[in-house]
């Protein structure tokens, strides 16, 4: 392993998984999604992208991020990009002022300022054997008032379930019910205001917990 990475890791067996899935360095290209369609299939299930606007926001798991590019040319005011592997966060940086890579784990690393927006793509299916320490982190990241917005795989999903242990690399991702994770958000101080399964090409899917792919969960920290 790298020794920057491993430098930069909390020292448990699961991050390590994380690691072990991006030790191949030479494997970490970034091509990003076009940012219409990524609003089309997928952000615009939950949100505008003109809330972005004027806002401070964290990314957790930032690298390789398609979502970068949508928040600074949506009017965010600050972007702090964390990712646990610098590497990932080296390959989609952006040249724009506004832009602050934070690599190392985000249950470690120093946050320079609470934050509108806390957003995790892809991310917190990677961790849930640390859950709670991550969502008192968030919480602790965010302005009274501030959100928390994450999509991950939908483990209600069949489909979902099967590209699990199809992915034959280190694997993180642990199979979890979406509606005991808004739980675990809700017992931490949190109302959740929008919890949605979706499949990003297939509309009928919207809402449906057997047949969404992935969901979004937004919350607000009270
Ligand atoms: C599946 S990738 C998703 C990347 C990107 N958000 C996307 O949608 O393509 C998960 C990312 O989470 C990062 N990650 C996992 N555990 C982390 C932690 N404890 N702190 C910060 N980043 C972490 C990984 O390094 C990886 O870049």
């Amino acid at each position: 392993m790298d020794f920057e990475v491993k430098s930069l890791m909390r020292t448990s067996p699961h991050t390590e998984i994380i690691a072990a899935r991006y030790a191949d360095q030479a494997g970490i290209k970034f091509t990003q999604y076009p940012p219409d369609l990524l609003v089309k299939r997928y952000l615009g299930k939950l949100m505008s992208p003109a809330e972005f606007s004027g806002k401070t926001i964290l990314e957790i798991g930032a690298g390789c991020s398609d979502y970068t590019t949508v928040f600074l040319s949506n009017g965010c005011e600050k972007y702090y990009a964390n990712d646990l592997i610098p590497q990932r966060l080296e390959a989609s940086r952006k040249n724009d002022s506004r832009y602050v890579a934070l690599p190392g784990n985000f249950l470690e690393v120093a946050l320079p300022e609470p934050v509108d927006i806390v957003f995790a793509c892809l991310t917190m299916m990677f961790v849930i054997p640390m859950l709670d320490d991550f969502i008192v982190r968030i919480r602790d990241s965010l302005k009274p008032g501030g959100v928390f917005i994450s999509m991950d795989a939908n483990y209600l999903c069949p489909l979902s379930i099967y590209r699990r242990f199809a992915d034959r690399k280190p694997n993180p991702a642990r199979l979890f019910s979406p509606h005991r994770y808004a739980a675990a958000f809700r017992s931490h101080g949190f109302d959740v205001e929008s919890l949605v399964p979706f499949t990003a090409p297939a509309p009928i899917a919207t809402g449906n917990w057997l047949l969404g792919t992935t969901f979004w969960l937004k919350v607000r920290k009270k």
